[in-house]
């Protein structure tokens, strides 16, 4: 078995689907930017600095390095500020990924697993979300991930090339370890922000909207462990090298958590204070995204290990009391 390239292997997902693939014996090259991703999370591989939509570069580790597949994170993934910077998002995540795809191609790297989203997905949202919902992506960040699956599938119709496109539910949770974790800066995401006020880094959590149409009025995510995922890379990969077709996969656990249960389920965890003010919706958020994984467990024999979110949230804490222990986050 040849390297496995995995662009944005310092980020957050990337980071953990890295250890595993480390701790499997796999060999990995991790290419990455760091424009969001951090040097220490890459420290189990070897590391090349760079931006995938630079070809040289691409070129000389392909030369390289015995690559035989490609995990590709590298991305910009906040839909707030793809709103603000659409020209960004589009530049960094779409030619990025015709770059990369292109470097594969020149160097017959015939494998891709690519991060998609289920932010590809369009309403209604109020069942379970399989992967023949209509795609309507309401953010120029979701309509990145809708555009490169469809050249990943025009590809795949004509050449050798195959993938799998993994769209993820809300990834969270740490590694159990706590060698690596989430570290966004800055911050936007619900569970770390969560934490962060329950160890008094921030004075209080703002609840964007309590006006939903669901239950307690707050938004439904699938919080989905990103060890778990880490978990279906390495599974999409054996099911291509099994010859399975390409496609779009869902990753998500099928349960929906609404914005209080996170929050109450993390004080129980935490056994902290956690201040929370109600503020005005988040644009673009939706009520509910929940989804169907079936086709995850019967392709990929993919099983969520940490279905629970208490135990996410458990495995989060480990993480941010570690990170707070060591440095003061930029907030
Ligand atoms: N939320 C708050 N307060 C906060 C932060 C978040 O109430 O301070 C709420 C949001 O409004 C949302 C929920 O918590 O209802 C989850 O928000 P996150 O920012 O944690 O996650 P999102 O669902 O907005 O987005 C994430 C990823 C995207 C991906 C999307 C798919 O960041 O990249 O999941 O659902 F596209």
């Amino acid at each position: 078995m040849g390297k496995i390239l995995v662009t944005g292997g310092a980020g957050y997902i990337g980071a953990h689907t890295v250890k595993r693939l480390v701790s499997q014996g796999r060999e990995v090259v991790v290419l990455d930017n760091l424009s969001t991703g951090h040097r220490d999370f890459a420290r189990f591989c070897d590391f090349v600095q760079g931006d995938v939509r630079d070809p040289v570069l691409l070129d000389s580790v392909f030369s390289s390095e015995p690559i035989d597949a490609v995990i590709h994170f590298a991305a910009a993934s906040q839909v707030g500020e793809s709103v603000r910077n659409p020209l960004y998002y589009y530049n960094n995540n779409v030619s990025g990924a015709i770059c990369l795809v292109s470097a594969m191609a020149r160097h017959m790297v015939d494998t891709l697993i690519f991060s998609s989203s289920c932010a590809v997905y369009g309403p209604p949202f109020d069942c379970l979300l399989t992967e023949v919902h209509p795609t309507a992506p309401l953010s120029p960040y979701a309509a990145t991930k809708a555009m490169i699956e469809r050249i990943l599938a025009d590809m795949a119709r004509v050449t050798p090339f195959q993938y799998v496109a993994l769209r993820y539910f809300n990834a969270a949770g740490a590694d159990p370890d706590a060698e690596v974790g989430e570290r966004h800066r800055p911050e936007t995401h619900l569970i770390p922000l969560v934490l962060q006020t329950a160890l008094g880094q921030r004075d209080h959590l703002d609840i964007f909207g309590d006006d939903y149409p669901t239950e307690d009025g707050t938004a439904i995510r699938d919080y989905v462990h990103v060890l778990d995922l880490a978990d279906a890379h390495i599974a999409a990969l054996a099911y291509l090298r099994g010859g399975g077709a390409s496609r779009a996969i869902n990753l998500g656990n099928g349960q929906g958590h609404s914005v209080r249960q996170v929050i109450d389920a993390a004080r129980k965890i935490t056994g902290r204070d956690i201040p929370v003010r109600t503020a005005p919706r988040r644009e673009g958020d939706s009520t509910r995204l929940v989804g169907d994984a079936t086709l995850a467990r019967e392709l990929l024999g993919w099983r969520p290990r940490y279905a629970d979110i208490g135990e996410i949230i458990a495995t989060a804490w480990a993480w941010h009391s570690k990170e707070a222990a060591r440095s003061a986050p930029v907030l």
